[in-house]
């Protein structure tokens, strides 16, 4: 593997620890695996990780999982 390569894996692999619904503390390794599994929705997000569902309402993660489901 070049080195580029290995570089961006390394940056994927550290983008996906960091954490989206801090209410929760999901990380966006888990939101992301839900989407590529087929969550289109972020009531599809919500129940299969419990993302968005936590005391603020979704008003901080819910803008990162909506940008992560438009694939922004
Ligand atoms: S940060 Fe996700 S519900 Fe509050």
């Amino acid at each position: 593997m070049d080195p580029e390569e290995e570089e961006r894996r390394r940056l994927a692999i550290v983008e996906s620890y960091k954490v989206v619904c801090i209410c929760n503390k999901i990380r966006r390794g888990v939101i992301q695996r839900a989407i590529d599994d087929g969550a289109a929705t972020i009531d599809d997000v919500r129940r299969r990780t419990r993302a968005a569902t936590g005391p603020c309402g979704s008003k901080r993660c819910g803008p990162v999982i909506q940008r992560m489901l438009r694939r922004d």
